[in-house]
């Protein structure tokens, strides 16, 4: 791991490169990365990026987001096949057809949806910032909001706002066992529960508290119990164990009874994989200037206002 390790360090000062990594990258991803982050954090991070290569260790949405607000970088993915189900669920056509049908409405998109999705949205949301964003949006306005649809029905229990929302899911979070979390609570009764607001709504309902991965880490290590029930993926623990490692933090079964719900397509990037990445300069997000700049629009609409 060692010998993995310092390669990486010294490709990356060979190419002028900055690695930036989501909380469910593997902890030795984590351990290496020069920025971590929920995704509006790494978006930030992203333009910020004083590199010339951006190497980003998340999903294909997430680096195609770096790619939108730094066109003159090269942005790379250790694997291109890192996908996400929310962004499949909305095919480009599928939503163009969807958004056609509802005119007149302010069309929003979480940043879990492809660029030419992004290109045909009035203005992007993450976790950690869609009630504000929908907030932003006059009352009276018609609003659609896609793809994750347990996400829209948090934001509108919390805005009161009534969107029209697309059927999208994230194929993690629902599978949440509500009979394990049930059980984990019974076990813990002590323990602070946490959700990621990309969960189903019968599994939210038994959270304490529900945000971003970055809120999530925050609340776990900074509360005072001693317990944490963790309802997203479980890659988030590696950091609270780094920040507050006295504490007990519990991840819960999925429907499977697999005790580490874990994303598959973010779990396809591994060390050596980085290392190809920066040898070779591929698999690299490649974007239609058109697309692009009608993408970044309603990306920096959503950094103004959060
Ligand atoms: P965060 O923005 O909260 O890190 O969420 C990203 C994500 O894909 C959750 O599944
Ligand atoms: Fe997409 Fe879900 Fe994986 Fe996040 S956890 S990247 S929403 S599939």
């Amino acid at each position: 791991m060692k010998e993995l390790i310092d390669k990486i360090n010294e490709l990356k000062k060979q190419r002028n490169a900055v690695i930036l990594a989501h909380y469910y990258q593997d902890p030795a991803i984590q351990d290496i990365a020069d920025h971590m982050g929920d995704s509006l954090a790494l978006a930030r991070a992203a333009r910020k990026a004083d590199a010339d290569v951006i190497l980003f260790c998340g999903v294909h949405f997430m680096a195609e987001t770096a790619k939108i607000l730094n066109p003159d970088k090269v942005v790379i993915l250790p694997d291109l096949e890192a996908g996400c189900s929310l962004a499949d669920s909305a095919p480009a056509d599928e939503f163009k057809a969807w958004i056609d049908a509802h005119p007149g409405h302010t069309v929003i998109s979480y940043v879990n949806c492809t660029a030419e999705v992004k290109a045909m949205s009035d203005i992007i949301c993450t976790s950690s910032n869609a009630a504000r964003i929908i907030e932003s949006v006059p009352p009276g306005r018609k609003i659609c909001f896609a793809p994750d649809k347990y996400l829209g029905r948090h934001i509108i229990k919390q805005t009161g706002r009534d969107m029209v929302l697309w059927d999208g899911v994230c194929q993690v979070h629902q599978e949440f066992y509500e009979i394990a979390v049930v059980d984990l609570m019974n076990k813990h009764p002590e323990a602070l529960v946490l959700a990621h607001p990309e969960c189903p709504d019968n599994i939210l309902h038994y959270a304490d508290e529900i945000g971003s991965t970055t809120k999530i880490i925050r609340l776990a290590t900074e509360s005072d119990s001693k317990e944490v029930i963790i309802l997203t993926e479980p890659g988030v623990i590696h950091q609270m164990k780094k920040l507050a490692p006295g504490k007990e933090y519990i991840p819960v079964p999925n429907l499977e009874g697999c005790s580490c719900n874990e994303c598959p397509y973010m779990r396809l990037n591994t060390l050596e994989k980085m290392i190809n990445a920066l040898e070779n300069l591929e698999p690299q997000i490649i974007l239609d200037e058109e697309i692009r700049k009608r993408a970044e629009k309603p990306l920096l609409r959503m950094l103004e206002l959060s």
